[in-house]
């Protein structure tokens, strides 16, 4: 069995998948959405500290598989650093103390597993990572292959999520909130503009949007809230189809898959589900509870780097703010 660690941002998890079968055993994820809830924002020194008290707690539930652990993982990369120093610090204990291989997992790598707990892994994937610190388009052929073809070049889509939500004073996540809101209102009320839809570059842009609604609420009473978000909801999702409908012109898809914490979001799914029809792409998505971030996932990547002989050395294993895919 492997034993695995996710604290890269504001949810403390850990796993325990076993290897031969990829099943996952246990799983426990403490959230720390409350308690920064109130800040409209992750605060990572409170992040940090509710993950020293968190992590132990739930290593201690895992007691009874600690004589069955072949390797403990824990996401490196990419996250805040003073959050995902914590779950290193955890595993190389773990690993010393248990005297098992240590696995760096790379947190988006993650995110694309998610599609594959307790599965065999499916490639070639044209995937659509939507989270708080992502919005990417990746080409995935397998475990080493995975090249980003599109990325944001500001806010992702999650913040800008999160960050309506702040100028509107409805808390952390934006994500289930803003969607909420949304399906009460009008998406026609407000005209945003889409971002660079005039740009023939294939990327993606949240800082312009955030700015005009902005903007909005400031002129705006508690009532129009609902319409501001259904509009900015519309063209926040019409701009990652704009652009993928672009790259669709030189790369048909044949698997397309959503993942990541705003693949919840159901106008974008069927927006996406839409997009591929002509093509007759089959759509992936993971379960709604591995969507955001979770332990599970990180574990499925460690079994397949497992298999593969993928370790780190307790030297070696180092912290990455920012992810090289
Ligand atoms: O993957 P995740 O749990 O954490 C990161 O790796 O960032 O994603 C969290 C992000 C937050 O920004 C949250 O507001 C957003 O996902 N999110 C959503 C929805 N649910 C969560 N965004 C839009 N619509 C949703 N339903
Ligand atoms: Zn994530």
């Amino acid at each position: 069995m492997i034993l695995s660690i996710e604290s890269s941002c504001d949810d403390s998890a850990i796993a325990i998948t076993e290897i031969a079968t990829k099943k996952l055993l246990f799983h426990k994820k403490i959230s720390q959405e409350l308690e920064h809830s109130v800040y409209g924002g992750v605060v990572p020194e409170l992040a940090a500290r509710l993950h020293a008290e968190a992590l132990p707690k739930i290593l201690e539930e895992c007691r009874a598989y600690f004589s069955d652990l072949k390797a403990v993982a824990v996401t490196t990369t990419p996250g805040l650093s003073v959050t995902l120093v914590e779950g290193v610090i955890m595993a190389k204990a773990v690993s010393i103390a248990l005297n098992i291989p240590i696995i760096g997992v790379n947190h988006l790598i993650g995110h694309i597993y998610s599609l594959f707990i307790e599965k065999e892994a499916v490639f070639p994937l044209t995937v659509l990572l939507v989270s708080g610190g992502h919005t990417q388009v990746m080409e995935v052929k397998s475990l080493e292959e995975i090249k980003t073809v599109a990325k944001s070049m500001d806010d992702s889509f999650g913040e800008s999520f999160d960050k309506v939500a702040k100028m509107m004073h409805l808390g952390y996540p934006g994500g289930p909130v803003i969607e909420k809101l949304a399906k009460e209102g009008d998406r026609k009320k407000y005209n945003f503009t889409v971002p660079l839809h005039q740009s023939p570059l294939i990327a993606f842009s949240y800082s312009g949007l955030k700015n005009s609604v902005r903007l909005a609420v400031e002129d705006a009473n508690e009532n129009d809230y609902k319409d501001i978000a259904a509009s900015f909801e519309h063209i926040a999702v019409s701009h990652i189809i704009q652009k993928l409908k672009k790259y669709f012109k030189d790369v048909t898809p044949k698997t397309f898959a959503i993942v990541g914490g705003a693949s919840a979001n159901l106008y974008l799914r069927s927006a996406i589900e839409e997009l591929l029809k002509p093509y007759d792409a089959a759509l992936l998505l993971s379960e709604l509870k591995y969507c955001s971030d979770n332990a599970a996932m990180i574990g499925r990547v460690a079994v397949e780097m497992y298999e593969k002989g993928i370790f780190s050395s307790i030297d070696e294993l180092e912290i990455c703010p920012k992810s090289v895919i």
